[in-house]
């Protein structure tokens, strides 16, 4: 089973490796789909956020990293794609992830969504929480990846 992990990982977080982790145990394969939102100003540009994540996982470790444009469903059936997986720690998340798969299923039945709960230790993590806290000058130890804490200092110092 292949199952495509979309996002847009800006940066990836302790909880979305947890969700990594949970999703490798149950599918073959697995591609973290990274959507380059041209609309959206990321802290991180794609490459950036490309490179972290194929830093955290190169190829042996049988996941692939790719980045994707346009609607998700389309980008998960050209790679053939079984599953989308997506993490849920709150009911207030189900809300919004509840009618993006509902959408994505009639724009194509063939793909399941998955819903995945991560860790409760990271229930209350963010992309959008942890560069705020970053930006005015908190610790996000523990939120992130070390390689990510460190891109993030590199940036202030
Ligand atoms: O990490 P995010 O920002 O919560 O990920 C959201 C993402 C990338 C899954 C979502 O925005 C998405 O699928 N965007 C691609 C455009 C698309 O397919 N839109 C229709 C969804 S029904």
């Amino acid at each position: 089973m292949l199952a495509v992990y979309p996002g847009s990982y800006d940066p990836i977080t302790n909880g979305h490796v947890d969700i990594i982790e949970r999703g490798r145990k149950i599918f073959d394969r697995l591609i973290i789909a990274v959507l380059m939102n041209p609309a959206k100003q990321p802290l991180f540009t794609l490459e950036e956020r490309i490179d972290v994540l194929r830093e955290l996982y190169p190829p042996d470790t049988g996941i692939v990293v790719e980045a994707f444009d346009g609607l998700l469903i389309d980008f998960a059936a050209t790679r053939k794609a079984d599953v989308i997986v997506r993490g849920i720690r709150y009911v207030s998340d189900f809300e919004y992830e509840f009618q993006m798969a509902l959408m994505n299923r009639r724009l194509d039945e063939r793909i399941e969504t998955v819903f995945m709960l991560p860790s409760e230790s990271y229930s209350y993590v963010s992309s959008r929480l942890v560069k705020e806290i970053f930006q005015f000058g908190g610790s996000v130890s523990g939120l992130v990846p070390d390689c990510v804490e460190r891109r993030l200092k590199s940036r202030v110092t």
